[in-house]
């Protein structure tokens, strides 16, 4: 017999919230879904796809109505798989939180996408500090139905299987990639700057903020630049990475980073907010509003 699917959260303690991590896969509950996670669903699909108009990379959008996304209620990942199967092979699986990381690359390199089943509660609309069903499915799901999308996420599993066999300073450089791209890359197009991070779709503040704000560098991307980049977990970045096309992120990503992450070894990091000299400047962040500690 099945337990029941579990919620698993970040848990307080008297260091502050430390994140929990399980590798259970199982069916999405759907029907425990509560009318109130359901209104929460409806809420956030409204507010961020109104928000969302000239902000987010048109595909985002476009892929959302191609799987039928909508405020109605909270998709079934079995709907959503039919779709996903038979355009890039991908399909989501249900998670009860946090994974550990060797587990997450290699569902990855297996094109397996992990989604968190719970959603946040009414009071969370704005900001929560770890994954949920509404920053999984609303905001990484749709760029998985873009082929070249789809292949890099792959790739990134396989290349986290590989970093995590090189050792824990690999691993930071790595995750430094995932985060100033799938999580909160802009990318330039024709329109000018669009949003193509989960990160950043999934929140109303930062979406706004990413764009329209004086306060934070925008960068054209460079992968080992990025990858010695520390980042913000807890407040909105200081730094964003524009790419040009999803295929110049699979171009750049392509080479074997073992003697990338060797020749990073001997380079110190860059702090979240410093600008360059060789940096490609959209444009030059204001600073105003930066807290000097706290970069990872
Ligand atoms: N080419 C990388 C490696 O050799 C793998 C990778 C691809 C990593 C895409 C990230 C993104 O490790
Ligand atoms: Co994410």
């Amino acid at each position: 017999m099945q337990s029941a699917a579990q919620r698993v959260e970040h848990q307080l303690t008297d260091k502050g919230y430390v994140p929990v991590y399980t590798t259970r896969v199982i069916e999405q509950p759907w029907e425990t879904y509560t009318a109130e996670d359901h209104r929460t669903w409806a809420t956030l699909f409204q507010r961020q796809r109104e928000l969302l108009v000239g902000r987010a990379a048109k595909e985002f959008v476009e892929n959302q109505e191609r799987f039928g996304m909508s405020a109605e209620a909270i998709p079934k990942f079995s709907d959503l798989n039919r779709v996903l199967e038979a355009t890039t092979g991908w399909t989501l699986i249900a998670v009860e939180g946090l994974l550990p990381e060797l587990t997450f690359f290699e569902h990855l390199a297996n094109r397996r996408f992990p989604v968190t089943w719970w959603i946040r509660k009414p009071e969370q609309l704005d900001y929560l500090s770890e994954p949920d069903l509404f920053h999984d499915l609303f905001g990484h799901v749709p760029l998985l139905l873009n082929p070249v999308f789809a292949d890099y996420m792959q790739a990134y599993g396989c290349g986290g299987v590989k970093a995590a066999a090189i050792g824990p300073e690999a691993l930071v450089n790595l995750t430094r990639l995932y985060w100033y791209t799938v999580e909160f890359g802009l990318i330039n197009t024709p329109d000018g700057l669009r949003i193509y991070g989960a990160g950043i779709v999934s929140s109303k503040g930062e979406s706004i903020y990413c764009l329209d704000s004086a306060a934070p560098n925008r960068i054209g991307f460079d992968l080992e630049r990025v990858m010695r980049t520390r980042y913000r977990i807890d407040t909105y970045q200081k730094t964003y990475f524009v790419i040009d096309s999803y295929e110049q992120l699979m171009d750049a990503t392509r080479p074997d980073f073992t003697p990338i992450y060797a020749r990073l070894a001997a380079e110190p990091s860059i702090a979240a907010g410093n600008v360059l000299a060789g940096d490609h400047v959209f444009q030059r962040g204001s600073g105003e509003g930066w807290l000097a500690d706290g970069d990872v």
